[in-house]
């Protein structure tokens, strides 16, 4: 039986595109942690934000997570930038799920690609230039990498080649 397959890294370094990639490679049901909630609740992660804040939000992404991790189907996921930065994710994540995966992208990278992408992103949406956005990504990266390197697995993607990822990845599974 197939197994499942699960993606973290920071903002922007390309979990949704290169999750939907691998699931239909495989074959597999795909999940982006995000969406799920969204749909569920019929609004955008940015005014969840705003509504209730950032701690409800973190309550209610670990709730949804913990209903897919208990999917008996196997499945891709591809969760939130912060989701293995809060509660016991992480472990919980690496305990019912073969491949953890980490794409791990350079800070400059992903200032540059979330300059223009920030708008639905509440931590960052107020940013208003470049070299902020790349200081704020460099620290808030250096801190959450101590989660990211928890995944079984690092990948740098090719960000211009998302294909190209995904069959990366896709050997990795055996
Ligand atoms: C967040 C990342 C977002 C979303 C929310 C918070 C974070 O997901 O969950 O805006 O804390 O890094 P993406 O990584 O898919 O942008």
């Amino acid at each position: 039986m197939a197994e499942s397959v699960l993606l973290v890294g920071y903002m922007g370094s390309g979990k949704t595109k290169i999750g939907k990639k691998i699931a239909k490679k495989l074959s597999l049901d795909f999940y982006d942690l995000d969406s799920e909630i969204e749909n569920e609740f019929s609004i955008p992660i940015s005014k969840i934000f705003d509504k209730i804040g950032e701690l409800s939000f973190r309550k209610i992404e670990k709730s949804k997570l913990e209903k897919i991790l208990s999917f008996k189907k196997p499945f891709v996921l591809s969760v939130g930038g912060g989701t293995p930065c809060y509660f016991d994710n992480m472990r919980l994540m690496n305990e019912k799920v073969k491949y953890t995966i980490f794409l791990d992208v350079k800070p400059k990278i992903l200032a540059d690609r979330l300059f223009t992408r920030k708008s639905k992103r509440p931590l960052i949406s107020k940013i208003q230039s470049i070299d902020e956005m790349t200081e704020y990504v460099s620290k808030h990266l250096f801190e959450r990498y101590n989660y990211y390197k928890l995944a079984k697995f690092r990948v740098e993607p090719n960000l211009s080649n998302s294909k190209k990822t995904a069959d990366k990845i896709i050997k990795l599974l055996k």
